[in-house]
């Protein structure tokens, strides 16, 4: 079985490739990514030295270059992981997300048609669905809820999630899509919450928190997520979306001052800032789906695998 994975070298993408060399020691693995900013290439040096790994540097929006990688490997999955990811900067520069976002997919779900790629598997997002209101907490969004994202960010991942569903039922290719919730764990980017807080936390350097810090997220440890990955991509139904949330649902107040508390800093650190625009309050997702196709998951409890990633990013906490 040959994988390609894109955006190998982000957060998400280094532990997916760590992981599946672990689980399936007879797969090959092709790691592709443009290596922008949030890419890391030294997150990948172990996999290098794996002979079923080969990292190849481009870009999704290349044609050429994704057909030639096609064409040269031919891989029986695809999985999309490359993406601009920071709603922060999609505020800011809405272009290059729908470029990679959108432009990107389509050129991979083209390559995945003209190769017969057996599945290819899109990495999508909770923020497809907007937000859910913070009184309301029996809410959750199922994969039938209508896709009303809030930021140019998650309208990208939304635009990138209709082309999959559109090539599966004009083209017939095989697709599976998942929606996560949160991700935290090692080697994710310092712009992130999680990252930041603890760097920041370690230098004594404020913690900026958007508005009143009482927004919501669900959090899942990034190799769960994997895990359900994995599941999906050989079991999951053609043409279906799974949602992929972990029920550990948590303000981003009372995750900073957990952070705090583990490294034995001060809450004094604490920057309320003015709030993020079009700031999303809520996410939860239903995932009953995943939990009834695929029953033998299980997920990591949140407070050990957050304790975990605390000493990840400082070994000698
Ligand atoms: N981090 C989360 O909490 C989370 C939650 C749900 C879904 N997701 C999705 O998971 C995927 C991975 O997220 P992440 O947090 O690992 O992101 P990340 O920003 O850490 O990594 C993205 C990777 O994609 C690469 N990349 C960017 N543009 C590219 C291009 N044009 N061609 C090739 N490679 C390119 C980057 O170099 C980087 O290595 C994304 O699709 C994101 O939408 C993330």
């Amino acid at each position: 079985m040959t994988i390609i994975v894109t955006g190998a070298a982000g957060f998400i993408g280094t532990n997916f490739v760590y992981y599946i060399l672990s689980e399936h020691p007879d797969y090959t693995i092709i790691g592709y990514d443009a290596l922008t900013y949030a890419g890391n290439i030294t997150n990948l040096d172990k996999a290098i030295e794996n002979h079923r790994f080969t990292f190849i540097k481009g870009d999704i929006r290349d044609r050429d270059a994704v057909y030639k990688l096609c064409q040269k490997t031919h891989p029986d999955i695809i999985i999309n992981f490359a993406a601009e990811s920071h709603v922060d900067r999609s505020i800011e520069n809405p272009s290059i997300f729908i470029q990679t976002n959108v432009e990107g997919t389509e050129v991979l779900l083209d390559a995945a048609v003209k190769y017969g790629v057996k599945r290819f598997h899109q990495i999508s997002t909770d923020e497809v669905y907007g937000d859910l209101p913070l009184n309301k907490p029996e809410l959750k969004f199922s994969e039938i809820s209508p896709l009303r994202p809030s930021s140019p960010y998650s309208a990208s991942k939304a635009a990138a999630d209709l082309l999959t569903l559109s090539y599966h039922r004009t083209y017939g290719l095989n697709t599976t899509i998942s929606r996560c919730t949160n991700n935290f764990g090692p080697y994710q980017h310092e712009e992130k919450l999680i990252p930041k807080t603890i760097q920041n936390a370690l230098s004594n350097k404020a913690i900026p928190v958007y508005g009143t810090g009482l927004n919501i997220r669900d959090w899942i440890y990034v190799l769960d997520h994997c895990k359900a990955v994995d599941s999906i991509i050989h079991k999951g139904r053609n043409g279906e979306i799974y949602n992929i949330g972990a029920d550990n649902e948590i303000s981003n107040i009372t995750l900073i001052k957990q952070i705090l508390s583990s490294l034995n800093k001060s809450e004094a650190l604490i920057t309320y800032v003015e709030d993020r625009k079009g700031h999303d309050l809520r996410y939860a997702l239903d995932s009953s789906k995943l939990k009834k196709e695929f029953p033998a998951l299980s997920f990591s409890p949140f407070d050990k695998a957050l304790q975990r990633t605390i000493e990840w990013y400082h070994p000698t906490c």
